[in-house]
Protein backbone atom coordinates (compact mmCIF):
# COMPACT_ATOMS: atom_id res chain seq x y z
CA UNK A 1 0.00 0.00 0.00
CA UNK A 2 1.34 3.44 -0.79
CA UNK A 3 1.26 6.69 0.80
CA UNK A 4 -1.10 9.20 -0.54
CA UNK A 5 -1.07 12.61 0.58
CA UNK A 6 -3.45 14.93 -0.77
CA UNK A 7 -3.28 18.57 0.27
CA UNK A 8 -5.91 20.81 -1.32
CA UNK A 9 -9.71 20.44 -1.25
CA UNK A 10 -10.59 17.14 -3.56
CA UNK A 11 -14.20 15.43 -4.54
CA UNK A 12 -14.61 13.38 -1.59
CA UNK A 13 -15.81 9.99 -3.91
CA UNK A 14 -12.52 10.91 -5.50
CA UNK A 15 -10.32 10.46 -2.34
CA UNK A 16 -12.50 7.02 -1.75
CA UNK A 17 -11.77 5.57 -4.43
CA UNK A 18 -7.87 6.23 -4.23
CA UNK A 19 -8.70 4.64 -0.53
CA UNK A 20 -9.88 1.17 -1.53
CA UNK A 21 -6.03 0.61 -2.70
CA UNK A 22 -4.22 3.42 -0.58
CA UNK A 23 -3.10 5.02 2.36
CA UNK A 24 -4.39 8.46 2.22
CA UNK A 25 -4.21 11.94 3.96
CA UNK A 26 -6.60 14.21 2.45
CA UNK A 27 -6.42 17.02 4.39
CA UNK A 28 -7.71 19.85 2.50
CA UNK A 29 -6.06 22.91 5.00
CA UNK A 30 -2.66 21.03 4.29
CA UNK A 31 -1.13 23.90 2.05
CA UNK A 32 -1.64 26.33 5.18
CA UNK A 33 0.59 24.65 7.49
CA UNK A 34 4.07 24.20 5.86
CA UNK A 35 5.96 21.90 8.90
CA UNK A 36 2.80 19.73 8.97
CA UNK A 37 3.28 19.31 5.08
CA UNK A 38 6.71 18.89 4.48
CA UNK A 39 6.71 16.26 7.45
CA UNK A 40 3.84 14.44 5.51
CA UNK A 41 5.40 15.11 2.03
CA UNK A 42 9.05 12.52 3.56
CA UNK A 43 6.44 9.84 3.96
CA UNK A 44 4.09 10.37 0.74
CA UNK A 45 4.68 8.14 -2.95
CA UNK A 46 2.26 10.37 -4.59
CA UNK A 47 1.78 13.85 -3.65
CA UNK A 48 -1.98 15.52 -4.79
CA UNK A 49 -2.65 19.17 -5.00
CA UNK A 50 -4.44 21.85 -6.48
CA UNK A 51 -2.53 25.89 -7.43
CA UNK A 52 -2.13 27.09 -4.17
CA UNK A 53 1.01 24.20 -3.19
CA UNK A 54 4.06 25.05 -4.20
CA UNK A 55 6.15 21.81 -5.23
CA UNK A 56 9.12 23.82 -5.12
CA UNK A 57 12.19 24.73 -2.90
CA UNK A 58 11.97 23.14 0.59
CA UNK A 59 8.58 20.70 -0.20
CA UNK A 60 10.31 19.21 -3.15
CA UNK A 61 13.31 18.33 -1.33
CA UNK A 62 11.16 16.61 1.22
CA UNK A 63 9.44 14.47 -1.53
CA UNK A 64 12.28 12.14 -1.05
CA UNK A 65 10.34 8.49 -1.71
CA UNK A 66 7.71 10.41 -3.85
CA UNK A 67 6.86 9.42 -7.49
CA UNK A 68 4.04 11.38 -8.30
CA UNK A 69 2.92 14.66 -8.12
CA UNK A 70 -0.56 14.82 -9.44
CA UNK A 71 -1.86 18.40 -10.52
CA UNK A 72 -6.06 18.98 -9.96
CA UNK A 73 -6.03 21.37 -13.03
CA UNK A 74 -4.05 22.71 -15.91
CA UNK A 75 -1.17 25.61 -15.22
CA UNK A 76 2.27 23.66 -14.03
CA UNK A 77 3.36 27.38 -12.57
CA UNK A 78 2.89 26.14 -8.89
CA UNK A 79 5.42 23.27 -9.84
CA UNK A 80 9.12 22.90 -10.08
CA UNK A 81 8.70 20.53 -13.37
CA UNK A 82 12.19 20.49 -14.03
CA UNK A 83 12.88 19.55 -10.22
CA UNK A 84 10.70 17.23 -10.08
CA UNK A 85 12.00 15.28 -13.54
CA UNK A 86 15.67 15.26 -11.97
CA UNK A 87 14.05 13.96 -8.71
CA UNK A 88 12.59 11.04 -10.79
CA UNK A 89 9.36 12.31 -9.97
CA UNK A 90 6.09 12.58 -12.75
CA UNK A 91 4.00 15.20 -12.77
CA UNK A 92 0.43 14.35 -14.30
CA UNK A 93 -2.03 17.50 -14.79
CA UNK A 94 -5.96 17.06 -15.59
CA UNK A 95 -5.57 18.15 -19.03
CA UNK A 96 -8.91 19.39 -20.18
CA UNK A 97 -10.56 18.40 -17.64
CA UNK A 98 -11.74 22.26 -16.66
CA UNK A 99 -11.93 23.56 -20.21
CA UNK A 100 -15.38 23.62 -19.85
CA UNK A 101 -15.85 25.31 -17.12
CA UNK A 102 -13.56 28.26 -18.00
CA UNK A 103 -15.09 28.70 -21.73
CA UNK A 104 -18.42 28.70 -20.68
CA UNK A 105 -17.13 31.94 -17.75
CA UNK A 106 -15.56 33.66 -20.44
CA UNK A 107 -18.37 33.38 -22.96
CA UNK A 108 -20.90 34.32 -19.82
CA UNK A 109 -18.67 37.33 -18.77
CA UNK A 110 -18.26 38.80 -21.90
CA UNK A 111 -21.74 38.65 -22.85
CA UNK A 112 -22.44 40.40 -19.28
CA UNK A 113 -19.41 42.79 -20.25
CA UNK A 114 -20.94 43.84 -23.03
CA UNK A 115 -24.21 44.38 -22.30
CA UNK A 116 -23.69 45.96 -18.99
CA UNK A 117 -27.43 45.86 -17.95
CA UNK A 118 -27.44 43.08 -14.86
CA UNK A 119 -26.92 45.39 -12.02
CA UNK A 120 -30.01 47.09 -11.53
CA UNK A 121 -31.43 45.01 -9.23
CA UNK A 122 -31.12 47.22 -6.04
CA UNK A 123 -32.70 50.16 -8.75
CA UNK A 124 -35.04 48.04 -9.83
CA UNK A 125 -36.89 46.85 -6.95
CA UNK A 126 -36.74 49.94 -5.40
CA UNK A 127 -38.84 51.66 -8.11
CA UNK A 128 -36.55 53.13 -10.04
CA UNK A 129 -36.69 52.90 -13.63
CA UNK A 130 -33.46 52.84 -15.21
CA UNK A 131 -34.60 51.91 -19.18
CA UNK A 132 -32.76 54.87 -20.23
CA UNK A 133 -29.39 54.26 -18.76
CA UNK A 134 -28.87 50.75 -19.53
CA UNK A 135 -30.15 51.22 -23.41
CA UNK A 136 -26.93 50.93 -24.88
CA UNK A 137 -25.56 47.32 -24.08
CA UNK A 138 -24.04 46.10 -26.54
CA UNK A 139 -24.49 42.23 -28.62
CA UNK A 140 -21.97 39.56 -28.53
CA UNK A 141 -23.13 38.39 -31.99
CA UNK A 142 -20.97 40.07 -34.71
CA UNK A 143 -18.15 41.22 -32.33
CA UNK A 144 -14.54 39.73 -32.57
CA UNK A 145 -13.49 37.98 -30.08
CA UNK A 146 -9.72 37.89 -29.50
CA UNK A 147 -8.05 34.83 -27.95
CA UNK A 148 -4.57 35.10 -26.60
CA UNK A 149 -3.46 31.12 -26.56
CA UNK A 150 -5.16 28.66 -28.64
CA UNK A 151 -5.15 25.14 -26.70
CA UNK A 152 -7.63 22.98 -24.93
CA UNK A 153 -9.40 26.04 -23.16
CA UNK A 154 -8.65 28.66 -26.14
CA UNK A 155 -10.20 26.15 -28.63
CA UNK A 156 -13.20 25.50 -26.40
CA UNK A 157 -14.17 29.06 -25.93
CA UNK A 158 -14.28 29.72 -29.60
CA UNK A 159 -16.40 26.78 -29.78
CA UNK A 160 -18.76 28.92 -27.86
CA UNK A 161 -18.75 31.87 -28.85
CA UNK A 162 -19.14 30.91 -32.69
CA UNK A 163 -22.34 29.62 -31.63
CA UNK A 164 -23.58 33.40 -30.38
CA UNK A 165 -22.40 34.08 -33.42
CA UNK A 166 -19.17 36.10 -32.73
CA UNK A 167 -15.96 35.76 -35.12
CA UNK A 168 -13.12 34.49 -33.37
CA UNK A 169 -9.41 35.20 -33.87
CA UNK A 170 -6.79 33.94 -32.34
CA UNK A 171 -2.89 33.97 -31.45
CA UNK A 172 -0.63 31.14 -30.49
CA UNK A 173 2.93 31.04 -31.69
CA UNK A 174 2.60 27.02 -31.33
CA UNK A 175 0.83 27.10 -34.41
CA UNK A 176 1.53 28.60 -37.79
CA UNK A 177 -0.99 29.71 -40.02
CA UNK A 178 -1.10 26.83 -41.83
CA UNK A 179 -1.78 24.87 -39.09
CA UNK A 180 -5.08 22.35 -39.26
CA UNK A 181 -6.40 23.65 -36.58
CA UNK A 182 -7.53 26.95 -38.07
CA UNK A 183 -9.71 25.29 -40.20
CA UNK A 184 -11.40 22.67 -37.81
CA UNK A 185 -12.53 25.17 -35.72
CA UNK A 186 -12.87 28.31 -38.47
CA UNK A 187 -11.00 30.46 -36.46
CA UNK A 188 -8.80 33.15 -37.69
CA UNK A 189 -5.07 32.85 -37.63
CA UNK A 190 -3.26 36.69 -36.84
CA UNK A 191 -0.35 38.13 -34.94
CA UNK A 192 -0.58 38.95 -31.10
CA UNK A 193 -0.42 42.87 -31.93
CA UNK A 194 -3.60 42.20 -34.25
CA UNK A 195 -5.74 40.04 -31.92
CA UNK A 196 -5.37 43.11 -29.59
CA UNK A 197 -6.00 46.02 -31.52
CA UNK A 198 -9.10 44.55 -33.66
CA UNK A 199 -11.01 42.48 -30.70
CA UNK A 200 -13.89 43.80 -29.07
CA UNK A 201 -13.07 41.03 -26.25
CA UNK A 202 -9.81 39.22 -25.83
CA UNK A 203 -9.23 36.64 -23.35
CA UNK A 204 -5.97 34.63 -22.23
CA UNK A 205 -5.14 31.25 -22.27
CA UNK A 206 -1.15 31.03 -22.22
CA UNK A 207 0.62 29.54 -19.19
CA UNK A 208 2.43 31.57 -17.13
CA UNK A 209 5.70 31.92 -18.50
CA UNK A 210 9.06 33.86 -18.64
CA UNK A 211 7.46 34.68 -21.97
CA UNK A 212 3.90 35.53 -20.76
CA UNK A 213 4.72 37.31 -17.71
CA UNK A 214 3.89 40.82 -18.15
CA UNK A 215 2.48 40.45 -21.50
CA UNK A 216 -0.73 43.07 -21.02
CA UNK A 217 1.42 45.61 -20.30
CA UNK A 218 -0.13 49.43 -19.74
CA UNK A 219 1.09 49.42 -23.54
CA UNK A 220 -0.89 46.97 -25.19
CA UNK A 221 -3.72 47.40 -22.70
CA UNK A 222 -3.44 50.94 -24.43
CA UNK A 223 -3.29 49.25 -28.04
CA UNK A 224 -6.67 47.45 -27.36
CA UNK A 225 -9.87 48.88 -29.10
CA UNK A 226 -11.38 51.67 -27.42
CA UNK A 227 -14.39 50.23 -25.33
CA UNK A 228 -13.14 46.77 -25.49
CA UNK A 229 -13.27 43.89 -22.95
CA UNK A 230 -10.66 42.25 -21.44
CA UNK A 231 -10.92 38.55 -19.56
CA UNK A 232 -8.33 36.90 -17.78
CA UNK A 233 -8.42 33.35 -16.53
CA UNK A 234 -5.06 32.51 -17.59
CA UNK A 235 -2.69 33.63 -14.45
CA UNK A 236 -1.68 36.76 -12.23
CA UNK A 237 1.08 38.09 -13.56
CA UNK A 238 0.32 38.32 -16.99
CA UNK A 239 -1.54 41.27 -16.92
CA UNK A 240 -0.45 44.35 -15.39
CA UNK A 241 -2.99 44.83 -12.60
CA UNK A 242 -2.73 48.68 -11.73
CA UNK A 243 -3.00 49.77 -15.94
CA UNK A 244 -5.72 47.54 -16.24
CA UNK A 245 -7.51 49.56 -13.59
CA UNK A 246 -6.30 52.83 -14.94
CA UNK A 247 -8.13 51.68 -18.40
CA UNK A 248 -11.68 50.81 -17.07
CA UNK A 249 -11.45 54.11 -14.93
CA UNK A 250 -10.13 56.00 -18.05
CA UNK A 251 -13.17 54.50 -20.08
CA UNK A 252 -10.34 53.04 -22.24
CA UNK A 253 -11.79 49.70 -21.39
CA UNK A 254 -15.24 49.00 -21.48
CA UNK A 255 -14.96 46.18 -18.92
CA UNK A 256 -12.78 43.57 -17.61
CA UNK A 257 -13.29 40.33 -16.00
CA UNK A 258 -10.25 38.86 -13.43
CA UNK A 259 -10.61 35.65 -12.32
CA UNK A 260 -6.46 35.51 -11.85
CA UNK A 261 -4.25 37.46 -9.75
CA UNK A 262 -0.11 38.32 -9.00
CA UNK A 263 -1.01 37.98 -5.13
CA UNK A 264 -3.69 35.04 -4.38
CA UNK A 265 -5.95 35.82 -2.04
CA UNK A 266 -6.01 39.47 -3.72
CA UNK A 267 -5.06 41.85 -0.93
CA UNK A 268 -7.66 44.62 -0.70
CA UNK A 269 -6.75 46.58 -3.80
CA UNK A 270 -7.35 50.19 -3.84
CA UNK A 271 -6.36 49.85 -7.60
CA UNK A 272 -9.31 47.54 -8.53
CA UNK A 273 -11.83 49.42 -5.48
CA UNK A 274 -15.32 50.97 -7.30
CA UNK A 275 -13.74 50.06 -10.82
CA UNK A 276 -16.54 50.52 -13.37
CA UNK A 277 -17.49 47.34 -15.21
CA UNK A 278 -15.02 45.27 -13.62
CA UNK A 279 -15.93 41.66 -12.56
CA UNK A 280 -13.23 39.96 -10.20
CA UNK A 281 -13.32 36.33 -8.82
CA UNK A 282 -11.21 33.99 -7.13
CA UNK A 283 -9.95 32.19 -9.13
CA UNK A 284 -12.82 30.11 -9.82
CA UNK A 285 -13.34 30.26 -13.87
CA UNK A 286 -12.32 26.29 -13.96
CA UNK A 287 -13.86 24.87 -10.62
CA UNK A 288 -17.35 24.28 -10.93
CA UNK A 289 -19.50 20.91 -9.34
CA UNK A 290 -19.07 19.21 -12.64
CA UNK A 291 -15.33 19.95 -13.06
CA UNK A 292 -14.34 19.55 -9.69
CA UNK A 293 -15.82 16.29 -10.21
CA UNK A 294 -13.99 15.10 -13.59
CA UNK A 295 -10.68 16.30 -12.00
CA UNK A 296 -10.82 14.75 -8.92
CA UNK A 297 -11.92 11.55 -10.52
CA UNK A 298 -9.23 11.72 -13.36
CA UNK A 299 -6.49 12.16 -11.14
CA UNK A 300 -7.69 9.59 -9.22
CA UNK A 301 -7.22 7.18 -12.13
CA UNK A 302 -4.03 8.37 -13.15
CA UNK A 303 -2.58 8.46 -10.08
CA UNK A 304 -4.08 4.82 -9.00
CA UNK A 305 -2.72 3.72 -12.82
CA UNK A 306 1.13 4.74 -11.74
CA UNK A 307 1.31 3.01 -8.60
CA UNK A 308 0.02 -0.21 -10.13
N1 LIG B 1 -8.71 30.29 -13.77
C1 LIG B 1 -8.78 28.99 -13.75
O1 LIG B 1 -9.52 28.41 -12.94
C2 LIG B 1 -7.99 28.18 -14.74
C3 LIG B 1 -8.38 26.87 -15.01
C4 LIG B 1 -7.67 26.15 -15.96
C5 LIG B 1 -6.57 26.71 -16.60
N2 LIG B 1 -6.20 27.98 -16.29
C6 LIG B 1 -5.05 28.59 -16.98
O2 LIG B 1 -5.27 28.54 -18.37
C7 LIG B 1 -4.05 28.21 -19.02
C8 LIG B 1 -4.36 27.57 -20.36
O3 LIG B 1 -4.96 26.30 -20.16
P1 LIG B 1 -5.12 25.25 -21.36
O4 LIG B 1 -5.73 24.02 -20.77
O5 LIG B 1 -5.76 25.88 -22.52
O6 LIG B 1 -3.58 24.96 -21.68
P2 LIG B 1 -2.97 24.41 -23.04
O7 LIG B 1 -1.60 23.97 -22.72
O8 LIG B 1 -3.91 23.44 -23.69
O9 LIG B 1 -2.91 25.72 -23.97
C9 LIG B 1 -2.06 26.80 -23.74
C10 LIG B 1 -1.70 27.38 -25.09
O10 LIG B 1 -0.96 28.57 -24.88
C11 LIG B 1 0.00 28.64 -25.94
N3 LIG B 1 1.06 29.57 -25.58
C12 LIG B 1 2.18 29.36 -24.85
N4 LIG B 1 2.90 30.50 -24.76
C13 LIG B 1 2.22 31.45 -25.47
C14 LIG B 1 2.45 32.82 -25.75
N5 LIG B 1 3.55 33.44 -25.31
N6 LIG B 1 1.54 33.50 -26.48
C15 LIG B 1 0.41 32.88 -26.93
N7 LIG B 1 0.15 31.56 -26.72
C16 LIG B 1 1.05 30.87 -25.99
C17 LIG B 1 0.49 27.22 -26.12
O11 LIG B 1 1.08 27.03 -27.40
C18 LIG B 1 -0.81 26.43 -25.94
O12 LIG B 1 -1.43 26.17 -27.19
C19 LIG B 1 -3.33 27.29 -18.03
O13 LIG B 1 -1.94 27.29 -18.22
C20 LIG B 1 -3.73 27.87 -16.70
O14 LIG B 1 -2.76 28.79 -16.29
C21 LIG B 1 -6.88 28.71 -15.37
Amino acid sequence: MAQVVITEFMDERAVAQLRTAHDVLYDATLVDDARRLHAEARRADALIVRNRTQVRGELLAALGRCKLVGRLGVGLDNIDVAGCEQRGIRVIPATGANALSVAEYVVATAMLLLRGAYASTDAVASGAWPRQALSSGREAGGKILGLVGFGSIGQLTARLARGIGMDVTAFDPMMDDDHPVWGQTLVRCAGLDEVIRMSDVVSLHVPLTEATRGLFSAERIGSMKRGAVLINTARGGIVDEAALAAALRSGHLGGAAVDVFGTEPLPASPHFQGCPNLVLTPHVAGVTAESNERVSFLIAQQVLEALR
